[in-house]
């Protein structure tokens, strides 16, 4: 049955670690996967999360099975969390929220109900977006489509082209866009974008489905929900994916929410029941570990202030880090304005070389991107940003474009 079975390439992004861990040069640097790394290049355990665990186990008395859609006080504080203490659509009961295995799961989650709700709908994905969006929303067999985004010459968002793309979608189609911290470009709409691009999906019907993955990463915790609050006031209905591996740095403990907000609180079971139906047929339930862990720290004043502080360090240090690179290669580039890394936010940025001069990084510095030139800023420390600097000025107008 399984003879005729062929191995698939190594995952674009997931791929790198491997290939980081065999690389022999002591000075190897890696910006490939999103993962925060500190100064000494450790992705930590944060403080809130190991206070928060040991309590978790000190009052853990069961191991028994949880509920398909999760713990309900979790996902009220996730709700809360992300859609504001003030959110109507929460007060009108109209959002239906389940604990997913990471932002992963929730996405499918997403893919899935909305191919049942709608198979013939289709879901418009930026251009560029992260790599995983489209075998994902593949998988559940909805139709996509690309809307322009990134402007590579200008290394923002090319929004009058976004904008005329999207004139072109049907009514009852999906538009995924990423709440903060565009993951790979690290360009983001403005709030007055954000308002034009809510008009614009009201107007045509479209369905908007926020990922959002970096929260806290960008301006603020409470700051890069702007986008997706809007939406969720102005339009009928919402799909919204949730990620805690960056901002609580859960990576490995899968956790993460999917909320859609429906019309009516009606919708909102009906869209719950079916939401648990769909877990129920792929997974039967999440794991409750992370999630235990993020409702402890949401749910205790103190840890939820150190979690904040914790979430605004590395938000920081990322900033620190987008102006320290951008500084020393501005210094040395001929021909090129690196600006753009300090201006966008989040963990990316694009640094536009072609693939061979990504290749060349790798080979001979050890240097590993992902191969669109995305860059994991968190990569980067104080000891090795001098090496990046001088390996990326000595790699641009090499080899051909
Ligand atoms: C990334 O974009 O590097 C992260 O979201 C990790 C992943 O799963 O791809």
């Amino acid at each position: 049955m399984f003879e005729s079975v062929k191995p698939v390439p190594a995952d674009p992004i997931l791929g790198l670690m491997e290939k980081f861990r065999a690389e022999q040069n002591p000075n190897k640097i890696d910006l490939g996967v999103g993962v925060y790394k500190d100064e000494q290049g450790r992705t930590p355990v944060l403080d809130s999360v190991k206070q928060a665990e040991e309590l978790v186990h000190q009052h853990e008395d069961s191991k028994g099975y949880i509920d398909p859609a999760g713990d309900p006080e979790t996902n009220l504080a996730m709700q809360k969390l992300l859609l504001g203490e003030d959110s109507q659509a929460l007060k009108d009961q109209r959002v239906a929220t389940l604990q997913t295995p990471g932002g992963c799961g929730a996405l499918s989650l997403a893919a899935r109900m909305s191919a049942q709700a709608n198979g013939e709908s289709t879901v418009w994905v930026s251009n560029p977006t992260w790599g995983n969006h489209l075998p994902l929303i593949g998988a559940a067999g909805l139709g996509i489509k690309e809307y322009s985004y990134y402007d590579p010459v200008s290394k923002g968002v090319n929004f009058d082209r976004m904008m005329s793309d999207l004139e072109t979608a049907s009514s009852g189609d999906l538009l995924l866009l990423h709440g903060c911290c565009h993951n790979p470009s690290g360009a983001d709409l403005s709030p007055d974008q954000w308002q034009d691009v809510a008009l614009l999906m009201l107007r045509k019907g479209i369905v908007p489905w926020v990922d959002l993955a970096y929260q806290g990463f960008g301006e603020g915790i409470e700051e890069d929900c702007f986008g997706l609050r809007l939406l969720a006031e102005q339009l009928p209905e919402m799909m919204l994916a949730s990620s805690c591996s960056k901002n609580f740095g859960l990576y490995r403990e899968r956790t993460g929410t999917l909320s859609i907000v429906t019309k009516n609180s009606g919708s909102s079971a009906a869209v719950k029941s079916q939401l648990a139906k769909i877990a129920r047929e792929t997974y039967s339930m999440p794991p409750s570990h992370g999630a235990a862990i993020v409702g402890m720290i949401l749910g205790t004043q103190p840890l939820r202030q150190l979690w904040e502080k914790e979430v605004g360090e590395m938000r920081w240090r990322i900033g620190n880090l987008r102006h320290e690179l951008a500084l020393k290669l501005n210094k040395n580039a001929i021909d090129r304005d690196f600006s753009f890394i300090n201006e966008q936010r989040g963990m990316f940025s694009l640094l536009g070389l072609p693939p061979d001069q990504v290749r060349k990084l790798a080979d001979d510095y050890g240097i590993y991107l992902v191969a669109s030139s995305r860059i994991s800023v968190p990569g980067i420390n104080s000891t090795n940003v001098d090496y990046l600097a001088e390996a990326i000025i000595a790699t641009l107008g090499s080899g051909d474009t």
